[in-house]
């Protein structure tokens, strides 16, 4: 398969959120794998999550209805990968949402390995998860939403969030205190 870099450290350091989907369609194969990745980080653990692959664009646009300020991204996104917290499978709150947030983030940088696809992680406002579980049809006793991932190939002609507040990376000295 075709790869962006090999190395691991620069191709973390230059993920980015990606934003402006064309719409080229990834396979069911490249998602699979793309969620195979999320999965490696702890099999022997839990694995607290439920993930709706949403592809087709009914469903697109009933979450865009949901969360209107991204309609643009639902519609050209490949897919949308709706991350539920499994309250079935979820003994240790606390630890089960960490898991997620690095389940997210390895499925973000599985994206980036590659070429001219990207992702963004779009979190969730507590007042919408009643309304997204609804499309689903999920309990909000049994599955509580975290995140939704949007995937897609990347247009590189458009840009409709360019004014988005790109927040400036801190220096590792900024959070850091040695002992
Ligand atoms: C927990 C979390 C929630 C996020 N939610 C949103 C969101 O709702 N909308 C959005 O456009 N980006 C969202 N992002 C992406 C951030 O805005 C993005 O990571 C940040 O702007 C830094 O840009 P970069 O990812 O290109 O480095 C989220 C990121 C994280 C980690």
């Amino acid at each position: 398969m075709e790869v962006r870099t090999s190395n691991l450290m620069d191709l973390i350091k230059s993920r980015k959120s990606v934003r402006n989907f064309s719409f080229k369609k990834l396979t069911q194969q490249a998602i699979k794998e793309i969620l195979e990745c999320g999965f490696a980080l702890d099999e022997n653990l839990n694995q607290p999550y439920r993930v709706n692959i949403v592809i087709h664009p009914t469903v697109k646009m009933m979450l865009a209805e949901v969360m209107p300020q991204y309609a643009d991204i639902y519609e050209t996104a490949s897919c949308c990968l709706v991350v539920f917290l499994d309250l079935k499978k979820s003994d240790k709150r606390d630890s089960d949402i960490l898991a997620i947030g690095a389940f997210v983030e390895n499925i973000l940088l599985a994206v980036h390995v590659l070429p001219e696809i990207g992702a963004v992680w779009l979190g969730i406002d507590s007042d919408i998860k009643e309304q997204i579980n609804e499309i689903f049809k999920l309990s909000d006793k049994v599955y509580e939403l975290m995140g939704i991932i949007a995937i897609g190939a990347v247009d590189e002609e458009v840009d409709n969030y360019k004014n988005i507040k790109q927040g400036k990376r801190r220096s590792v000295e900024e959070f850091t205190d040695w002992f």
